[in-house]
């Protein structure tokens, strides 16, 4: 059976992928038609009948690329036991034994940095490629949750001429205690701050599938190279504002195992929220990281 694609937003931003089921191995057309697909669409959703257990998200991870080591957020004064095994991102409101976190705890108040609109390690020197993310547990339907993307290819090609051309060489700044400080969060351990250290992105990039520009924004952004800090996250946000109209937009409400599949490189996403003190909701990430540093790679 072949692969397949059903556009979800308009007919070149997410697709829902059908034909194949990636909780096993593939051979190489399929992952080649996906990989293909993503240079397309940007975001693939795989809709599977059960949550995809650690060793089939892994698999199907590794086939596009290279994973990033996943960090693990410690608990207030320690490091803390991981509640999933070795390569999954843990993206829940779960502490170790599986209780809801309580509305105090730091790894809480650390990961509602995903609340803003984001690309995945756009703080590291070499950022992601893919993230993948699969459901496990969601919130009953209308309780919220729902994780939001982007198109910024879409958001430059819609950008007026003259902001182009301000923009189009324009190198960044990019830390996660930037995202957490505009949230409040400034608890920080010295080994924390120096780990995010800012890095620096170029603004505009081309996506070596498709050769087309996006804008390379994230709420880790504190600063545009060579300019004053409001002026630059002034700009900042007004270019993120443009990125993020619903037009350009794709709202996924999740189902129990589901895979989404998201581009960093072409893409920003975000969290919604939900009552997390009430609803458990599981959900377990592998990354891919890109090969190097956009500021090494062709404009
Ligand atoms: C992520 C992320 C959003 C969500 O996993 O990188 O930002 O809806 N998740 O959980
Ligand atoms: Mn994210």
């Amino acid at each position: 059976m072949a692969v397949t694609f059903k556009p979800l937003k308009g007919d070149d931003f997410a697709a829902e992928a059908g034909g194949v089921d990636i909780s096993h191995p593939l051979d190489a057309t399929d992952i080649a038609v996906i990989e293909k697909g993503m240079d397309k669409y940007a975001v693939l959703v795989f809709r599977n009948a059960k949550p995809l257990e650690r060793e089939a998200h892994m698999r199907f991870t590794q086939y596009f690329g290279e994973l990033e080591e996943a960090y693990q957020v410690p608990q207030a004064g320690g490091a803390g036991t991981r509640r999933l095994a070795e390569g999954l991102g843990d993206i829940s409101n779960l502490t170790q034994d599986g209780k809801l976190m309580a509305r105090d705890d730091r790894r809480r108040l650390y990961n509602l940095g995903n609340l803003l609109w984001h690309s995945d390690s756009s703080f590291k020197a070499v950022p992601a490629k893919y993230s993948m993310l699969a459901a496990h547990v969601v919130p009953p339907e209308g309780a919220g949750g729902a994780t939001q993307i982007a198109d910024m290819r879409a958001a430059w090609d819609t950008l007026d001429p003259a902001t182009q051309k301000l923009v189009r060489d324009m190198v960044t700044e990019h830390s996660l205690l930037h995202s957490r400080a505009v949230l409040g969060f400034g608890d920080f351990t010295p080994e924390e701050r120096e780990r995010y250290r800012p890095v620096q992105q170029r603004l505009v990039r081309r996506h070596p599938g498709s050769h087309r520009l996006s804008l390379f924004l994230s709420a880790h952004i504190g600063q545009i190279l060579g300019w004053p800090q409001p002026e630059a996250l002034a700009l900042i946000r007004e270019l993120t504002e443009h990125a993020t109209q619903r037009e350009r937009v794709y709202a996924h409400e999740w189902r129990v195992g589901d895979l989404l599949v998201w581009d960093n490189r072409t893409t920003m996403h975000r969290a919604t929220r939900f009552d997390d003190q009430t609803y458990p909701r599981d959900m377990r990430r592998t990354t891919l990281t890109d090969v190097a540093s956009t500021l090494e790679q062709a404009a």
